[in-house]
């Protein structure tokens, strides 16, 4: 048995399962941007942030991603910690300056606290992020990976894959060209976080 704490409620399981999974069992939401039930944990977008720390040392806590980071015997976990949602708004801020005109990320902005159209009325990160937007390439995908990773372990396609590093880095298919192994089964658009990929019928 693995003894732990969220929030300060006690919880005991059998088997270790992401923090995340953990949370849902007792009613406590965590917000999430790159995780799917059906697929592997990718921890990219970091919305889904919450501190960690041994029960032999809880001074020790740590932000971890809830949906990448396993549940440990004496764990005790906070989902709603100051810095936690400090955090969680940095990270946001960095997908709005990405995708600011993305509803699904403005509307998750909104529920952790950020208001996207009053931007500039935040302390020194929002200025940082300002003084950076106009070098951010404006594009609704936040790279939160779903689209590659459904076509990797649903579909055993491989017709998506990431390209470049940094500011470059985008979703592209292998060597940029439509990809041989697409059947073009839309398994990429259904789980797209921000309705970035579309099907349409080519005739
Ligand atoms: S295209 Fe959609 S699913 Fe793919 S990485 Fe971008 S936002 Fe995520
Ligand atoms: S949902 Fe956990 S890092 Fe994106």
């Amino acid at each position: 048995m693995i003894n732990f704490t969220i929030d300060g409620k006690p919880i005991q399981l059998e088997e270790p399962e992401s923090i995340l999974n953990a949370a849902k069992r007792l009613g406590i939401e965590i917000p999430t941007l790159c995780y799917h039930e059906k697929l592997s944990p990718y921890g990219g977008c970091r919305i889904c942030l919450v501190e960690a720390a041994p029960g032999s040392a809880p001074e020790r806590s740590k932000l971890v991603p809830a949906c990448a980071s396993r549940v440990e015997e004496g764990l005790i976990i906070k989902t709603s910690t100051q810095r936690v949602r400090e955090a969680r708004k940095f990270n946001i801020e960095l997908l709005l300056s990405r995708s600011p005109d993305s509803e699904e990320i403005r509307q998750t902005a909104r529920e952790i606290g950020v208001d996207p159209d009053n931007r500039s009325a935040l302390d020194s990160v929002g200025e940082y992020l300002l003084y950076r937007a106009p070098r951010i390439r404006h594009t609704k995908c936040i790279l939160c990976g779903l689209c590659v990773r459904v076509c990797a372990e649903i579909t055993e396609r491989d017709a998506l894959c990431f390209e470049n590093r940094g500011m470059k880095r985008r979703v592209v298919p292998p060597f940029d060209k439509v990809a041989d192994t697409c059947i073009g089964c839309g398994s990429c658009a259904y789980v797209c976080t921000t309705n970035t990929i579309t099907i349409e019928e080519v005739t």
